[in-house]
Order: structure tokens, then sequence, then C-alpha cells
């Protein structure tokens, strides 16, 4: 658990970043990942896939509890996989994104996923990212981060992000389905999206990925 396993939570909005900071620094320190997002993300294909409603809350809940998801590292990203299929492509749009945010605003299916979150806190050690890392899922984490950016960055980091994927998008259509996912995160009354006590808050505007990583291993660094 994490008070015996080393944790790195980091905690962020849509395009902070979060997900290459974490992934670089579990590679460098040869520790697990967690990308805590995914999970909601797969709830809500899920929901998709079986048609089921958002105020069917036990239906949604029980999906969380009894997805069949597995993780497995690619080259320079992680693998989804749902049932043993590779859903990652699918998981990235961000229709996709704006759905895993309205099921993760329902009580019961962060209850379901908390369990199945925490049993990623393996040693040596876990890098875990998302919205609740810190607050929620891994209180007693060695370092919480809160990484964040501008608006604009977030939204160009995105659209770049999305584009080497094959995603083609608008800006103004993407920075509007952004600012409502982060006002939908930030609002929410369950685990909403905000910096938590004891975080070390970057913002991570103008930084290269390379460059906030190094700050991250200072801090953690600190730490022991
Ligand atoms: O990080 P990612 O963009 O993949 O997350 C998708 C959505 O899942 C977020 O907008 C948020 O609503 C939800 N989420 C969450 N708690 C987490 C991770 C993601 O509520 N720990």
């Amino acid at each position: 658990m994490s008070d015996q396993v080393p944790v790195v939570a980091i905690d962020g909005p849509t395009g902070s970043g979060k997900g290459t900071i974490a992934r670089a620094l579990a590679r460098n320190l040869s520790w697990h990942l967690l990308d805590s997002g995914a999970l909601y993300r797969v709830v809500a294909l899920v929901a998709e896939q079986e048609s089921l409603a958002l105020d069917d809350v036990d239906s949604l809940a029980a999906a969380a509890r009894e997805m069949d998801v597995a993780f497995s590292a690619a080259e320079d990203s992680e693998q989804v996989l749902l049932a043993g299929r590779d859903v990652t492509a699918l998981l990235r749009t961000e229709a996709h994104g704006a759905a895993a945010s309205k099921v993760a605003a329902i009580p019961f299916v962060r209850q379901a996923l908390l369990e199945r979150q925490r049993a990623f806190a393996k040693l040596p050690g876990l890098v875990a990212d998302g919205r609740d890392m810190g607050s929620v899922v891994f209180p007693d984490a060695t370092l919480k981060v809160f990484l964040t950016a501008i608006p604009e960055e977030r939204v160009r980091r995105r659209h770049n992000q999305l584009k080497e994927k094959g995603i083609d998008v608008s800006l103004p259509a993407l920075s509007q389905e952004i600012r409502k996912r982060d006002e939908r995160d930030a609002s929410r009354e369950i685990a909403p999206l905000r910096a938590t006590k004891g975080a070390r808050v970057l913002d991570s505007t103008g930084m290269t990925a390379d460059e906030v990583v190094e700050r991250v291993e200072i801090w953690l660094a600190e730490t022991g």
C-alpha cells in the first residue's frame, strides 16, 4: 500500500502534461505507472458499448468494478486492453475524455475504482497521474505534484498530442471542450480537481518535458 511503497502523485488539468511527465519519471526510476484517467475513459467506453445511461449508477459502478482492463507497456506509450482488445486509440478522443469526465463525477464509480487504483502501488514504487491521486487515492504519497500551465499552452499541447495520434480537431472547438471538461472536473462535489494540501504546484508553461521531470526528480530526492 501507499504507506510502504513510495508513490509520486501527479495531478492537474487537461493538457498540463502530467501523462508525459509521469511516463518519463516512471521510466527513469523503473517504477510502475498508473494512468488513472484511462480507467475513467474505459468506464465511459463500456457505458457506450453497453448503452448504459449516465443515471444508471448501479450498472456504471458494476462496470467499473468488473471490467477486464489491462495495461501493457508499448514503445513510447501505454497500451490499454479491454477484454484483451487494444482500445488505446479509441480512448484518446476528446469525446471519450468528456464522457469520462461525466462518469467520473459519479461517487459509486469513483468508489468502485479506488481499490483497483491502489493495487498499482507495488515495489519498487509507483508514479500515478490523474485528478485525485494526491488527495484521495494516495493521500500518503511520498511526493504530490500539482502540474499546471496556462490554458493556451494546455490546448496547444493537447492539440499536438491528438495530431500525433492522427486525430484532427479544430483549435477553437478543442479549447471549448477542454474548458468545459476542466470546469466539470473542478466543480464536482466528489474529488474535485485542485491542488491538495502539501502538493508542490508547478506551472510548466514554457518548460520542456525534460525540465519538468528534472524538477520533480529534485523534489523526490529531497523527500528521502
Ligand atoms: O487524464 P484524462 O484526460 O485521461 O482523464 C479523463 C477524465 O477522467 C478527466 O477529465 C476526469 O474527469 C477523469 N479523471 C478523474 N480522476 C482521475 C483521473 C481522471 O476524475 N484520477
